[in-house]
């Protein structure tokens, strides 16, 4: 197997230190050698001397040794030309590109599928966890329901960061920031848009079609205050940035938003980095996967995965139908925060200082905002418990 990597920023270049370090285990495993042709960076790094650095992506794609094309330089531009020049000469893609994967992925699953070639992106949702490939092939025997979970590692360090060390948000996101954990365009991961990549990938792979990106709902965490979380917790809650996606009778619903959770449930306790992916479907009921979202050799180490499978059956195909019909998940409990008493359904009241705070009851969105019609409020999801599989509403 011989294999370009195009890309040689933090994930490439632990990319090829993984393959260099485990040649020989990962040779066994395969059956075949398995070698790292090429590095392409536009920055000069220093490689093993058995390796031909280039600046030019052209020489990997054009070269008729190469097997596996690895697409790690991110972004939905050049990486796209990448992607379907290397699949349309017929090698096998492996890609982290999430936002490429999300907005462009039908047209490059097309191109894949009519070139023969396989291309895989493990490593675009929940870093190194492997997440995309089981979710698909080790639930098969499950329709799956629903999926919800922790995409993103930024904001779930900066609304840890805002518990444990009580902060404000703006403090939180400049400890974030100044350890490198925010995007360089910070408002993906604070806008909830690289959670909302994510979950449009693994919804795509469990609904079986290909969701119009533009249609998903993604609320970040700007609006969740220092104030929002103590209230949160002293009814027993924490928030949490929640992507989720699920059958509904109209189509699907797909969103990211600010959710409280039930504070013994188990994503309430996904902290710091973390992300966390639970899965609800019919035999196998609840599953979670669960590590770390993001990091050099976490997400190298799915990419290092992605590329071994290239030489292996798929078990299935790219052919997903085209759906637009996507709506956020409406219909749930909210948190309300109101400077003054509501006439309100709810579950769970107080007041403290000058604030009336509301767990609802289970209602529409639209229902809700009628009734805070010229109100002051916020306003956040609260999670639904996990019911058992037989008594599932
Ligand atoms: N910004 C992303 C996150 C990086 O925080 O999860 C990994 O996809």
């Amino acid at each position: 197997m011989k294999i370009g990597v195009i890309g040689l920023g933090t994930v490439g270049f632990g990319a090829v230190e993984i393959l260099t370090q485990q040649k020989e285990r990962l040779e066994k495993q395969i059956g075949e050698e398995v070698i790292v042709k090429y590095g392409c960076s536009l920055d000069e790094v220093t490689l093993p001397e058995e390796i031909i650095y280039t600046q030019d992506f052209h020489d990997v794609i054009n070269d008729e040794e190469i097997d596996v094309v690895v697409e790690l330089i991110g972004g939905t531009t050049i990486a796209k030309t990448i992607i379907l020049e290397a699949l349309k000469k017929g090698k096998h893609v492996v890609t982290a590109n999430k936002a490429l994967i999300a907005h462009d992925g039908q047209e490059i699953f097309e191109t894949a599928s009519q070139h023969n070639a396989k291309i895989y992106y493990e490593a675009a949702v929940g870093g190194g966890i492997p997440v995309v490939v089981p979710a698909k092939e080790d639930l098969i025997a499950n329709e799956i329901e629903k999926i919800e979970g922790i995409l993103n590692g930024t904001t779930n360090f900066i609304l840890t960061l805002m518990e444990t060390d009580n902060l404000d948000f703006d403090e939180a996101l400049t400890i974030a920031d100044g350890l490198g954990f925010v995007e360089a365009d910070a408002s993906l991961d604070l806008d909830g848009i690289d959670a909302a990549h994510k979950i449009q990938i693994l919804a795509m792979n469990a609904f079986e079609m290909f969701f119009d990106f533009n249609k998903i709902q993604a609320t970040g965490i700007r609006n969740v205050t220092k104030k929002d979380m103590d209230y949160a917790k002293k009814l027993g809650y924490r928030i949490k940035l929640i992507a989720q996606a699920k059958k509904l009778d109209k189509g699907y619903g797909i969103d990211v938003s600010p959710t409280l959770i039930g504070i013994k449930d188990i994503v309430a306790n996904v902290n710091q980095a973390y992300n966390v992916v639970e899965i609800t479907c019919n035999y196998l009921e609840n599953v979670i996967f669960y590590g770390k979202g993001a990091g050099r050799y976490v997400t190298a180490s799915a990419v290092v995965s992605d590329i071994m499978k290239t030489h292996r059956q798929d078990m299935w195909k790219h052919d997903y139908q085209y759906e637009d019909r996507i709506y956020p998940i409406t219909y749930s409990k909210y948190y309300v925060r109101c400077d003054h008493p509501l006439d309100i359904d709810y579950e769970t009241y107080f007041s403290q200082d000058k604030d009336h705070i509301y767990i609802t009851n289970k209602i529409e969105l639209d229902e809700l905002l009628e009734q805070l019609q010229n109100e002051t409020y916020n306003l956040f999801k609260v999670k639904i418990g996990r019911a058992s599989c037989r008594e599932r509403v």
